[in-house]
C-alpha cells in the first residue's frame, strides 16, 4: 500500500499560493492500480516523483508498504534506489546504445551484491516474456517501434519485481490503435502480477478503462476518489462533472424529497431526480445531465416532457447531437437511431432521465476552479 499524508511540494521561485502538490491524502490499495486523472499542470506528475523519490517533498508523509520513505519533519528521505518502485516515462528513456535485453538487465546491474551476469539475463529475459518481447532480445534497443520500445521500459521497470509501478502517462506518446492495445497489455500484466500501481493521465477514457479508482486532481488538490463507474455515472463535484464530459448543466432549487429522489425546480421545468444524495428542500443545486440522457421527441409522450426548438444538429456516424434550446438554456442532446429531417426551428420535447441525473449541491460549487479555468485544452471534455 501506498499512504500519502498532507503531501506538499512547491517549486522553488514560484509563489506560496502556487504549491504543486497542496497537501494530498490519498492511500492505494495493495495490488490495486489507482489513475491520477486531471487538467494540464495540477500535479499528477509531481505526485508521482514524490512517490519515486525523483523530487524532494516540503511537508508531508509517505508511506511505501509500511515503510516511511519520506518525511521531512523528521528528516526522514529514503533514495530512488532505495524505494521498492519501477518507473516507467511518457519517453520511454530507453538507452540507445544498448541492446533490448541490455536496457531490461540495468537496474539489475546496480543492485548490491550485483547478481551474476546469467543470473541477470534470466531474470531479465522473463521480464521480456512478460510483455512479449522475448523474441526480440538482441536487437538494438532504437530498431523498435514506439509501442516495442514502451514495453521495453515496462519490462526495465518491472525487473526488480518492485512493490510498486509507477507510470507517467506512458501511453501518450502512442498512435491511438497501438495505445489501445498497450493500456490492455499494462493492465493484464499489473493484474496476473498483483502489482500496486500508480498510473498517470489526463485521458478520461483512458483512466475509466484501466483502472480500479480514479482520483481526480485539480490545483495541487485531490477533488474525489472512487471506482471508475461511481466516478463516472455520479460524479459528486461539479469539476468531476465536467471534466468528465458531462455537458448539460441546469441551476435549481430543491422543490421536494421522497422516495422517488428529489424533485427539483428548473426555471419553469421540474424534474425528479432519483440519486440526489443529501439534497434537501429549499437547497439551491445544479442538475449535470449527459448528452445520451434525454429521450427527444415531436410529440409530447409525458406531462413531464419539456419543449423545446432544435438549433443545430452534428452528425457523428452512429449518432446526431442536437443542440436543443429551453428558454435561456442552450442543451446538447445525444440521439443514436435516425431521426430524420429535424432541424433549425424545429419544435420538440424533451424527456429527461430521472436515473441518470447529477446532483451537485450550490455550496460544493462556489470554490472549485472550473476546467476551463483549468486548462482550456483539457476543458473541451468530449461528450459521451
Ligand atoms: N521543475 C519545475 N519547476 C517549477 N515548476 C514546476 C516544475 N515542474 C512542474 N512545475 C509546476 O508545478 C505544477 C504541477 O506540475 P505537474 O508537472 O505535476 O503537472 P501535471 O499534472 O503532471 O501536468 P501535465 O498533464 O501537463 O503533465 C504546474 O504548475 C507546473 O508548472
Ligand atoms: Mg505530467
Amino acid at each position: 500500500m501506498i499512504k500519502l499524508t498532507g503531501l506538499t511540494k512547491r517549486y522553488p521561485g514560484r509563489s506560496v499560493t502556487a504549491n504543486a502538490v497542496d497537501g494530498i491524502d490519498l492511500e492505494i490499495p495493495e495490488g490495486k492500480l489507482v489513475t491520477l486523472l486531471g487538467p494540464s499542470g495540477c500535479g499528477k506528475t509531481t505526485t508521482l516523483r514524490l512517490i519515486a523519490g525523483l523530487e524532494r517533498a516540503d511537508r508531508g508523509v509517505i508511506e511505501i508498504g509500511g515503510q516511511v520513505v519520506s518525511d521531512p519533519e523528521h528528516r526522514i528521505f529514503v533514495g530512488t534506489h532505495r524505494r521498492p518502485i519501477g518507473i516507467v516515462f511518457q519517453s520511454y528513456a530507453i538507452w540507445p546504445h544498448m541492446t533490448v535485453i541490455d536496457n531490461v538487465m540495468f537496474p539489475l546491474r546496480v543492485n548490491r551484491p550485483r547478481p551474476k551476469k546469467s543470473a541477470a539475463r534470466e531474470t531479465a529475459m522473463q521480464a521480456l516474456d512478460l510483455v512479449g518481447l522475448a523474441d526480440f532480445a538482441e536487437r538494438p534497443a532504437p530498431a523498435q517501434s514506439g509501442g516495442q520500445q514502451q514495453r521495453v521500459a515496462l519490462a526495465r521497470a518491472l525487473v526488480r519485481e518492485p512493490k510498486v509501478l509507477l507510470l507517467d502517462e506512458p501511453l501518450s506518446n502512442l498512435d491511438k490503435g497501438l495505445r489501445g492495445r498497450m493500456r490492455d497489455e499494462i493492465r493484464a500484466v499489473q493484474q496476473r502480477l498483483g502489482i500496486t500501481t500508480v498510473f498517470v493521465t489526463h485521458d478520461q477514457d483512458e483512466a475509466l478503462a484501466v483502472s480500479d479508482e480514479v482520483v481526480v486532481m485539480n490545483g495541487g488538490h485531490v477533488i474525489e476518489q472512487g471506482l471508475p463507474q461511481a466516478i463516472y455515472t455520479y460524479p459528486q463535484d461539479m469539476f468531476t462533472a465536467r471534466f468528465l464530459g458531462v455537458s448539460n448543466s441546469l441551476d435549481g432549487v430543491v422543490d421536494s424529497v421522497g422516495p422517488d429522489g428529489a424533485t427539483v425546480t428548473l426555471g419553469s421545468r421540474s424534474m425528479v431526480c432519483r440519486q440526489s444524495g443529501t439534497a434537501q428542500p429549499g437547497e439551491r443545486v445544479s442538475v449535470f445531465m449527459r448528452p445520451e440522457s434525454f429521450r427527444l421527441s415531436r410529440r409530447q409522450h409525458s406531462e413531464d416532457a419539456w419543449p423545446g426548438t432544435i438549433e443545430f444538429s452534428i452528425y457523428h456516424g452512429d449518432c446526431w447531437d442536437y443542440h436543443v434550446r429551453l428558454d435561456d438554456d442552450l442543451l446538447k442532446v445525444r440521439v443514436y437511431q435516425e431521426k430524420v429531417g429535424l432541424a433549425h426551428g424545429d419544435s420538440i420535447f424533451l424527456e429527461p432521465d430521472p436515473d441518470s441525473a447529477i446532483v451537485i449541491s450550490g455550496d460544493k460549487q462556489e470554490a472549485e476552479q472550473t476546467p476551463e479555468e483549468a486548462s482550456p485544452a483539457d476543458a473541451v471534455a468530449r461528450t459521451r
